[in-house]
């Protein structure tokens, strides 16, 4: 009876301790999406947030009460494209020498997917071209 109780113990202690490790940062991804591409996709946002937080976290991160706050770019703001003349700042530092096409691309999916913060950042895209 008693090895019996220590068994359990154990194995809830194991389940427990699976769960909590294999927990990675929930993304807010489509609920139509297959598993397969989610856990792509997974992948490639875990890529675009060591990428934007090298790239783009010192101009954009918001401090509050010690932590960073991530602004949540609308789909529109989030265009590659654009991204790259949207503002003078960016002439510099968002060139393709430093920051290459696929990488921009995977911290977009990292910004279209992470979850919300509630920070918002003003749309002042001009068409400066
Ligand atoms: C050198 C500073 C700097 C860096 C680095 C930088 N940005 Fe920006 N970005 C700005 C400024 C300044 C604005 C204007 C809006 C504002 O005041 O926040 C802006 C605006 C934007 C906008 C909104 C455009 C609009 O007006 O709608 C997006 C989207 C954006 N940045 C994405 C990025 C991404 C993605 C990266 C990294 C790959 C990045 N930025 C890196 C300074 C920077």
């Amino acid at each position: 009876m008693k090895k019996k109780a220590v068994l359990t113990f154990i194995f809830i202690s194991m389940l427990i301790f699976a769960c909590s490790t294999s927990k990675k940062q929930a993304y807010l991804f489509p609920t139509e999406m297959s598993p397969a591409i989610q856990s792509s996709y997974q992948d490639i946002c875990e890529k675009g947030k060591v990428l934007y937080n090298l790239h783009c976290a010192n101009c954009h991160n918001k401090k509050k009460w010690g932590t960073d706050i991530i602004p949540d770019f609308t789909f529109e703001q989030l265009d590659a494209y654009l991204i790259r003349a949207a503002n003078e700042r960016h002439d510099s530092d968002l060139t393709e020498e430093k920051v290459s096409a696929e990488e921009l691309g995977m911290v977009i999916t990292y910004l279209t997917y992470k979850p919300k913060s509630g920070l918002v950042v003003p749309h002042k895209y001009i068409d400066r071209h």
